[in-house]
């Protein structure tokens, strides 16, 4: 599984590091990208909780 977060999309709420820190971070310009790809296994069910969990929609997980 792979996660993508649209940064022109995200507005930097911080949600999804902190619902699935081993794959998404926050940068040094506020907003989130992927640290981990493909996904690891037993992350993905937190990648998918986070992309549900986004507020603006920015992250696809496939
Ligand atoms: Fe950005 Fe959405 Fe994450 S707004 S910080 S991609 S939860």
């Amino acid at each position: 599984m792979k996660a993508v977060v649209d940064r022109d999309t995200c507005i930097g709420c911080g949600v999804c590091p902190s619902v699935c820190p081993a794959v998404f971070e926050m940068d040094d310009e506020g907003l989130s990208h992927v640290i981990a790809t493909p996904v690891p296994a037993e992350a993905e069910a937190e990648a998918k909780d986070a992309a549900d969990s986004c507020p603006v929609d920015a992250i696809t997980v496939e």
